[in-house]
Formats: C-alpha cells, sequence, structure tokens
C-alpha cells in the first residue's frame, strides 16, 4: 500500500460518537485507539496534523432518551458529552480538538453547507408518505415506531430494523404498526423531504473508489464495491424530526438536517472552531480541508463505512472545493467474551468502569486492544486473554526487561549509564537487529496496520530480554566487570529506543520509562540508535513499569458479566403462553396435598435427584424422587418445610427408588428450580386447591 503522492499535512478524522452513552472498549479498538496511535505516531513525525473528534448530539435515539428519562435531549448530550470526552483524555486520546454537533459553530456552519446545495439545485425535492402520530401530532422516524416484522412476524420489530430476523425495515413496511410514543395507530401523511442524489454521482464514485483506491483495507473497498454494484438512490437529507439543525429553507418548518448530514460535517465545523480559536497556530480551517496538499484520513468503525465513503464524498462533491479522504482505515467489530458488544444489553466493558477497577493501567487496556484489532475480521476481547498478555507481555518481556537493565546498572553503578567498551558479537548482533525496528513500525504504521507495528515494537523487548539473558551480567559481574559495563550500556541503549517506539502505542508507560531513565527528549528520529544514552547519565530510582494481574481480579471482572447476562436474561423473560383450558373435573383428577419434610438427600451417584421422606399425615413417611439436586447445595435446608407435590401421581422408580408422587417446583427464568412452600404452617396431608 504505497501512499501515492507527498502530502504537507494531515487532517485526521475519529468517528463522532452519539452522545447517548458512554465509550466502551468496541470504539475504543475500533477507532480511537488506532487514529490516536496515527496521529502520535505522524506528530513524533514532525507532520503538520490536526486530530478532530467530537460528539455527535443529533439523531432520534437522543430523543428517545431524553423521553425515557423525562428530560430534554439536550440534557442528555450535556450529560454524555462530557463523560465521552473525559474518557478520551482518561485514555490519552490525544484530540486537537473534541467539540459538539450542538455548538453555535457547527449548528450555523451545516445550515450554510446545505443551503448551498440547495441554492444550487444539487439537492432534490420528494414528497413521500410517511407515518404520523396524531395524538402527539408528529412524524415518526424509524425507532418511533413498532410493529410486526413482514418477514419473520416478530410483534417488536423496529420502524428501522427487525431485531429478530436481523432485517433492514422502513416504518410503513410494518403490519399493525404502533406509535411509540402515544401508543395509538399511527395514520399515513405526505411529507416533503430533501434528497441527495446519490445516483448521480455513481459513475464517479466508481473511478474514484474503485479505481483510484484499490489500496483501501478490502472489508472498506469490498463494501464499497457491494454498494457501487447495486444502482445508488437518492437518499434524504432532512427529517420530520423536532431535536436537529432546522432545515434552512422556507417551508421547513418542524423539519431538521439527518443527523448523518450533519455529522460529518462537525468534522469541518469542529476544524473550523480550533482555528478560530488559535489562528497563529491551526491557521484557516480551509487549509485542512479544502488544500490538495492535505491528506484526510476518516478513522471508522464498520457500520460508517457507507456514510464516510459514499454519503460524506458526495455531500462534498456536489458542494465543490473540499479534497476527499484519501484512505478510511476502518475496523471490523471486537466481541466482548465471545458475544457481540450490545449497549442496550449492558454488554460493555465501560471505560469510566475500567478505570475505577483498574486505575492506572489505561495502557494495558490500549496494549491489549492494539494487541486484538479487528483490522481484518471481527476479534473478541477475553479478561482471559487481557490478563494473558498483561503477565505475560507486559510484565515479563517489557516490564522484566526494563527492570533488570535498571536494577543492575542501580546495583553496579548506583544508576549511572557506564562505558560501552569493545563490542563482542553477541553485543552487534542486538545492535543490527533493534535498527531495524524503526524502519518496520514505521513501514507498518503507514499501512494502518497497528497490531503487527505494535508487535514489531514489542520485539525491541524481546531482543533486550534475549541479549540480557544471553550474556548474563549478573553472573559475569564477579570475574568480568568491564564486560558487565558493557553489556548494561546497550541494554540501557534498548531501554531509552523502547520509550520512543512505544511512544505512540503506550503513552502513559512510555513517559513513565522517560522519568526512570531521567531523559525526556528523544526524538522519533533517533529510533535504533545506540548512543541516546551517554555513559555518565544519573537514571532515577528503578520502579516497576507494569504490575502482574491475579486471578481474583479477572474473576470479579467475569463475575460481573455474569451478573449482566442474568440480568438481561431475567428481563427479557416472559411467562410462557397460558395451556388449553381444562374442567373443573380435569383439574379435581389431580390430588394436591401439603407434605413435611422428614429428610432430604442427594440420591447417591445421581448429580440430579434428591430423594425427600414425607410426612403426608397418613402415619407413613412418604418417599418421592425430585430432580431439583442441582439447584439447592444443601437439600438439609428443605427438612421442616411444608411443601406441595402430587399425591395421586403414578409411582415410578427412579435409580432404584420407587418414587411416590411429584414434588411441585417453579421454574424460574433462568431455569433454576424452587420448591414451592405454604405461608403458613398447614397440616401435612391437607389438599390443595
Ligand atoms: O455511528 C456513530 O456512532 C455515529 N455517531 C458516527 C458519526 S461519524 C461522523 F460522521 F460524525
Ligand atoms: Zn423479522
Amino acid at each position: 500500500m504505497e501512499q501515492k503522492k507527498q502530502y504537507k499535512r494531515y487532517t485526521v478524522t475519529s468517528a463522532l460518537p452519539y452522545a447517548n452513552g458512554g465509550v466502551h472498549i468496541g470504539h475504543l479498538a475500533g477507532v480511537y485507539v488506532p487514529a490516536d496511535i496515527y496521529v502520535r505516531y505522524l506528530r513524533a513525525k514532525k507532520r503538520e496534523v490536526m486530530f478532530i473528534g467530537g460528539s455527535d448530539e443529533h439523531g432520534v435515539p437522543i430523543t428517545i432518551r431524553a423521553r425515557k428519562e423525562s428530560i430534554t435531549p439536550q440534557d442528555v448530550v450535556n450529560r454524555y458529552h462530557k463523560m465521552i470526552k473525559e474518557s478520551f483524555e482518561d485514555f490519552g486520546i490525544s484530540f486537537d480538538v473534541y467539540s459538539r454537533t450542538t455548538s453555535k459553530t457547527h449548528h450555523q456552519f451545516a445550515a450554510e453547507f446545505f443551503r448551498k446545495l440547495y441554492d444550487e439545485g444539487k439537492l432534490t425535492e420528494e414528497t413521500t408518505t410517511q407515518l404520523y402520530d396524531e395524538e402527539a401530532k408528529q412524524f415518526l422516524a424509524d425507532r418511533y415506531v413498532t410493529g410486526e416484522c413482514p418477514h419473520c412476524h416478530n410483534q417488536g420489530a423496529y420502524g428501522d430494523q427487525c431485531e429478530k430476523c436481523g432485517r433492514d425495515l422502513s416504518p410503513t413496511e410494518l403490519i399493525n404498526p404502533k406509535s411509540t410514543i402515544s401508543g395509538s395507530t399511527p395514520v399515513l401523511k405526505e411529507t416533503k423531504n430533501w434528497y441527495l442524489p446519490l445516483n448521480e454521482y455513481q459513475e464517479w464514485l466508481k473511478q474514484w473508489i474503485l479505481e483510484g483506491h484499490k489500496e483501501w483495507r478490502p472489508n472498506v473497498y469490498g463494501q464499497c464495491k457491494s454498494w457501487l454494484d447495486m444502482d445508488l438512490q437518492p437518499r434524504a437529507m432532512t427529517r420530520d424530526l423536532d431535536w436537529g439543525i432546522p432545515v434552512p429553507v422556507e417551508g421547513a418548518d418542524g423539519k431538521v438536517l439527518y443527523v448523518w448530514f450533519d455529522a460529518p460535517i462537525g468534522y469541518v465545523s469542529n476544524t473550523k472552531e480550533l482555528c478560530e480559536q488559535d489562528p497563529q497556530r491551526w491557521g484557516n480551517w480551509e487549509k485542512w480541508w479544502q488544500d490538495e496538499d492535505t491528506r484526510l484520513i476518516h478513522f471508522i468503525g464498520k457500520d460508517n463505512i457507507v456514510f464516510h465513503c459514499i454519503i460524506f464524498p458526495v455531500m462534498m462533491k456536489a458542494h465543490g472545493g473540499y479534497i476527499m479522504p484519501d484512505n478510511v482505515p476502518a475496523n471490523e467489530f471486537l466481541n466482548l467474551e465471545n458475544d457481540k458488544i450490545s449497549t442496550s444489553r449492558n454488554w460493555a466493558v465501560w471505560l469510566h468502569e475500567y478505570l475505577v477497577d483498574f486505575p492506572g493501567k489505561q495502557d494495558v487496556l490500549r496494549y491489549v486492544l492494539t494487541a486484538n484489532a479487528p483490522e481484518t475480521k471481527d476479534n473478541n476481547f477475553t479478561w482471559k486473554d487481557f490478563q494473558d498478555r498483561n503477565n505475560n507481555e507486559l510484565v515479563a518481556v517489557y516490564g522484566n526487561f526494563v527492570n533488570r537493565a535498571l536494577q543492575l546498572t542501580q546495583k553496579y553503578w548506583g544508576g549511572i549509564v557506564p562505558e560501552r567498551g569493545e563490542l563482542l558479537d553477541v553485543d552487534k548482533k542486538a545492535i543490527e537487529e533493534f535498527k531495524d525496528v524503526k524502519e518496520k513500525v514505521e513501514t507498518l504504521l503507514e499501512q494502518f496496520k497497528f497490531r503487527d507495528a505494535q508487535f514489531e515494537a514489542m520485539n525491541l523487548a524481546r531482543i533486550g530480554n534475549r541479549y540480557i539473558t544471553e550474556c548474563e551480567p549478573w553472573k559475569v559481574w564477579k570475574t568480568d566487570p568491564k564486560r558487565v559495563e558493557t553489556v548494561l550500556n546497550v541494554c540501557l541503549q534498548i531501554v531509552a529506543n523502547l520509550s520512543i517506539a512505544f511512544g505512540p502505542f503506550l503513552p502513559f508507560s512510555s513517559n513513565r520509562l522517560r522519568s526512570l531513565i531521567n531523559e525526556q527528549n528523544f526524538d522519533w528520529e533517533q529510533l535504533g540508535s545506540i548512543d541516546l544514552l551517554p555513559a555518565g547519565h544519573q537514571l532515577n530510582e528503578p520502579q516497576l513499569l507494569f504490575e502482574k494481574i491475579d486471578d481474583e481480579t479477572i474473576q470479579r471482572q467475569l463475575d460481573k458479566l455474569e451478573a449482566t447476562r442474568k440480568a438481561n436474561e431475567q428481563a427479557q423473560w416472559k411467562p410462557t403462553e397460558v395451556k388449553d383450558t381444562v374442567s373443573f373435573e380435569d383439574f379435581e383428577k389431580l390430588d394436591i396435598r401439603v407434605g413435611q419434610v422428614l429428610a432430604c438427600d442427594r440420591v447417591p451417584k445421581s448429580k440430579k435427584l434428591l430423594q425427600f421422606l414425607i410426612d403426608d399425615g397418613s402415619g407413613t413417611p412418604r418417599t418421592i424422587c425430585s430432580g431439583i439436586a442441582a439447584f439447592y447445595e444443601n437439600p438439609e435446608e428443605l427438612v421442616g418445610k411444608r411443601i406441595l407435590f402430587v399425591a395421586n401421581f403414578a409411582p415410578r422408580k427412579m435409580m432404584g427408588i420407587e418414587s411416590q408422587g411429584m414434588i411441585l417446583s417453579a421454574v424460574d427464568a433462568d431455569e433454576t428450580l424452587s420448591v414451592v412452600t405454604t405461608t403458613k404452617d398447614v397440616k401435612p396431608g391437607s389438599l390443595v386447591g
């Protein structure tokens, strides 16, 4: 993947997250960590770069959340914008600007953008019939309608998608639609909206992407190709909704810009905001968006590909004057413990919670997420892998090497970098090996291969570890201290190199490492040098760079997820349908009685069965076996309880024991069973009915 052109500067954007929830590991792995690595690398290379982020504060889900919580959409986005911004800061995502799409600058900018397209006849007007809630007096966007899916007949399908069969829907396709606002049945009503005629740009898109950008990641190129192989349709750029940027056209009352129209413009308006804040430093916004010498890169997740590769480019092309993205390194998705990350099911690791549980360990998460980056296919985050990578890579390789080098220097020379004497073959070999690291890391980063690039940085620590183990300075010290001086000098040069190589990936630990070696002013271009720390340079007290994570800590995270899974099951649980009606006579055939448990034991060699001995009032204890052993760790706890049993249930042999009846148990949402008891001390043998 060669870069075709020498650019003067870089505009790097990362998808603007919706301000209706926190940030989780999926966001970080898919978009923000790779974007941040890239930008930190560009800055280290002294390239001119602007890194743009911000919150996407419009769209229907935000209004739905506001309605649910009886607050305004503005309250919702205020809360989450703050939270998201803080999470990014905490994890070292080094935006130059992080603004929001409710800002005045953005509203004005996006409205002007739309107005230009409108004035120049680049948009088409179309009247369609949409669902309308007459009680709430509003058109019902996607998620405001539920009804029966026309494909799988799921009763709770949304106006834009059926979550059961996964098909995309339009609200008018739903059978028996209902408004989620008032519960009423919506009516069809005509409405006018403005459309972007994507079809008119199809040939240009084909040329630009399919011919011009064969170097894009296969998943991105492939998705674009499948869109462009179909006939593109005009797409509505306005919505009947009261939350968003009012459509700046007469007669458009009650309409706002489609959230996917205004959000990507947010990249530009945020640039403008930054440039206006500090024009000395950033110049004017146009140079970042309209100068052919600027390289535009969008970091996004795969669900955003069509918006960044087709719709936004068409908007910019229609407007005129804008540069096109030169690459869109979209990632696939990250799963959590083999299950899709889901905000609504709370199946996620939230950044703000992570930091409470793992204070100061931002880099561990950054490392693991990059090592598992879903660059070419969906990938999986597991807590076990998190622990393993921390313990076996960060601690055992990187941390261990650094610690050995620093501790030995401290021990033998009071933390002063020793002289490097004559180099032996083993030294030359190590030096030769790590010289390549710079080129390797750079080549991979230029190709957006972040996992591989981080692997190469870690390789430097592997080289260091191998070298120190091979040279055994702790043994040689007694016989040849001069030799140890050389070995440790080489080790310390590798340590210093590590602080440079890991800089874009693990910024927090790189800074700490620089403090430990008491030298802040390295330059990326020095990566690979063996003269970073001069002899005589005083290091600081050694400290561990990373620490082991124990099994209990990991188990606590797994328990938390398990609790979430259970809660979801409970929340989704619905009682089974009521069975066919039975007559009183039929019911009377069952002889249900109260019994008092005299003894209750596990049946030997059976995992399932408990053997009950019951006082049924007859004077002769009754034996009943029941398959509920898994749900009672201490069956003795049932002794003395008054339970219900079917007395005329046909006797049958279970594990060689004759069972005379059936104990009644309730089945809970998670399929656990609970014996049914009485609330009063009813006499054993009493009838139930
Ligand atoms: O998918 C999302 O979370 C969108 N809010 C991304 C918007 S990216 C850009 F267009 F702003
Ligand atoms: Zn369906």
